[in-house]
């Protein structure tokens, strides 16, 4: 087994070498909306099974690869499909993707995914721009020997949700008449969805949404210095609020009727970055 730095090195210099564009943002899509990669120009696609030392995503509905190219003129890698803990991996998978476009050089970092709401004044079908998260029922992904060279072994986390990129999200949905939900994100290991106690929990403790994914992707990419922002799609009201049994049919199909006004939104914002 490699060390994790030489993985790093390992898999980012074979992406380096098909990539043909250096990315200044990365965009991470979530469940349902990896279609989003059709709005770009794109330069070149690279299957994770391509890549060494990599890990593969095995969820149903994601596609796994990096897509390169350009959004307006702002130069991107899309990854479409990422890895989740509850696959199994370790953290430090999980995160490797996260890592690896900062090691590419990305500057900036969007995270998107499908949430289940706990906000009551949340419907099905709301995108939310998410203020800060809560990361502490999963491990956090920067336990073990800190990679100093990419990071401080304590790094700061009071803003990671980066406010002037969220305001030009803002703005961009504001311009397109778009409503934008804001709040905090919750990330829970999955698989199973919450029961209807642990959403109450969850919003005594003041979050809003609740996903399996991006909170720690997060503190990767701010842990290198990488500017974060991110949007929830509200695929289904958590359970107990929401009366019916939760499916992963459901996250889908809620994910697959907003695709248009999520993807406008992210385009927007996307190429307003180098303009
Ligand atoms: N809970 C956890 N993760 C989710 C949900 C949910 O209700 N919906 C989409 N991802």
């Amino acid at each position: 087994m490699c060390e994790i730095s030489e993985k790093l090195e390992k898999a980012k210099e074979y992406i380096c070498k098909r990539a043909g564009i250096k990315p200044a943002v990365g965009i991470v899509l979530g469940s349902g909306l990896g279609n989003f990669a059709e709005r770009a120009e794109i330069v070149s696609e690279i299957p994770y099974e391509d890549i060494p030392c990599f890990p593969r995503s095995t969820v149903e509905g994601h596609k796994g690869r990096f897509v390169f190219g350009k959004i307006g003129n702002t130069p991107v890698v899309i990854m479409q499909g990422r890895v989740h803990y509850y696959e199994g991996y370790p953290m430090e998978d999980v995160i490797m993707p996260a890592r690896i476009m900062g090691l590419l050089g990305i500057k900036t970092l969007l995270l998107t995914n499908a949430a289940g709401g706990v906000n009551k004044g949340f419907s099905a079908g709301d995108l939310m721009l998410i203020k800060d998260h809560i990361s502490c029922f999963v491990p956090n992904p920067l336990i073990g020997k800190n990679l100093s060279e990419l990071g401080t072994r304590f790094p700061d986390m009071s803003e990671v949700y980066d406010r002037e990129l969220s305001g030009r999200i803002k703005a961009c949905a504001e311009s397109l008449g778009t409503e934008l939900k804001e709040g905090i994100y919750c990330q829970l290991t999955g698989p199973s969805y919450e029961t209807p106690a642990e959403i109450k929990m969850l919003s005594v403790l003041g979050a809003d949404a609740v996903g399996m994914s991006t909170a720690v992707e997060a503190i990767a990419a701010r842990h290198m210095g990488v500017r974060v922002c991110g949007i929830s799609l509200i695929t289904n009201m958590a359970a107990g609020i929401s009366e019916v049994p939760l499916s992963h049919e459901e996250v889908k199909e809620a994910a697959d009727k907003a695709e248009v006004k999520f993807g406008a939104l992210v385009e927007r914002f996307i190429a307003g970055l180098s303009e």
